[in-house]
């Protein structure tokens, strides 16, 4: 029996279209010049990143994949989760995994995706729930960052899944802020299944977020798509070439969008006017990668434990579940 099918919207095209004015006027004034990459993310970008993870190159969602289909049944039975709760959805594809695992524990109610993206969000939504009828699904639009305080209660068995490397994205200063701030409203007990991107080699990494193909290319230059239609932009789109850079020593890959000529670039809904420079590079992107160590004490530094931890043979991407203390 269809419980019911809900979607919240606590990120309006209002709210959206100040973060990005604020997002844009900041960093496209600051130096080296920098955009969030959630602005990656309209329909467009969530159909390109799609394309993305069915990329040879691109290891990291099917490898966390495979070890989710591992791990699941495990997943289920010591969450014994009510509600599950997963951050940055998506199309929900891999969720499908916990979905059936939980179906066969018999435990789970509700399932919340939250997403930036409405249209992705959607479209998971729709698809899941001819498949799941006797499951609740109740959409968050909401940016993972801002929105956690509006998670449901859940009686104290609620899960929260948090996949495909996406905690990467943030610095880890912010890691850590987003972690205790995801503690803090949970109970002792309740857990976080997190999927993080492990250092590999340079050679590995480099190609995942420089596809043959130009895909992640087109993915990356999205976001000045997004900036000319939001924001009235006249950013020539084609006058920048995809970068993937390696910082061995942060050990994470950022993407940037370099200049290939002196540019000027005007902002109608902002009144600004940026210029770049020939070879001036726009970081668009930063996916940090973990070591297991370095997993353990993030986890133990913002109050949880790590309870289980998978990762492939080739140690490429990792899955933890973590237990909040
Ligand atoms: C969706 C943030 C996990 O960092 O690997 C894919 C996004 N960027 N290719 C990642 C992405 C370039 C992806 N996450």
């Amino acid at each position: 029996m269809r419980h019911t099918v809900q979607l919240d919207v606590h990120l309006t095209e209002a709210d959206a279209e100040r973060a990005l004015r604020e997002d844009a006027r900041e960093g496209l004034r600051a130096m080296p010049k920098h955009l969030p990459p959630k602005w990656f993310y309209d329909a467009r970008g969530s159909a390109l990143f799609e394309q993305i993870t069915q990329l040879p190159e691109y290891y990291p969602t099917r490898t966390e994949a495979a070890l989710l289909a591992a791990a699941v049944d495990e997943v289920a039975r010591i969450s014994g989760a009510h509600t599950l709760v997963e951050l940055g959805s998506g199309s929900s594809t891999k969720t499908r995994l916990l979905l059936d695992a939980f179906t066969r524990t018999g435990t789970l109610r509700t399932y919340v995706p939250q997403d930036v993206s409405e249209s992705a969000l959607r479209l998971a939504m729709d698809a899941l729930a001819p498949d799941y009828p006797g499951l609740a699904l109740h959409g968050v639009v909401g940016d993972f960052t801002r929105h956690l305080d509006l998670l449901p209660a859940g009686g104290s068995r609620r899960m929260v899944a948090f996949l495909g490397g996406t905690i990467g994205n943030l610095v880890p200063a912010e890691q850590r802020a987003f972690l205790s701030g995801l503690r803090a409203v949970l109970d002792p007990g309740e857990h976080l299944l997190l999927g993080v991107g492990l250092v590999v080699p340079e050679d590995v990494v480099v190609p995942a977020y420089d596809d043959a193909a130009g895909v992640t290319a087109e993915f990356n230059r999205n976001v000045l798509h997004v900036l000319n239609r939001e924001l009235g932009a006249d950013f020539d789109v084609d006058a920048f070439v995809h970068v993937a850079f390696w910082d061995p020593r942060n050990e994470w890959i950022e993407m940037r969008l370099r200049a290939t000529r002196p540019m000027t670039v005007h902002l109608q809904a902002l009144d600004l006017t940026v210029r770049f420079a020939e070879g001036e590079e726009l970081r668009t992107e930063i996916s940090a990668k973990f070591r297991t160590e370095g997993v353990r004490e993030l986890l133990a530094g913002t109050g949880f434990t790590l309870t289980r931890w998978w990762t492939d043979a080739d140690e490429r991407f990792g899955l933890a579940l973590a237990t909040a203390t």
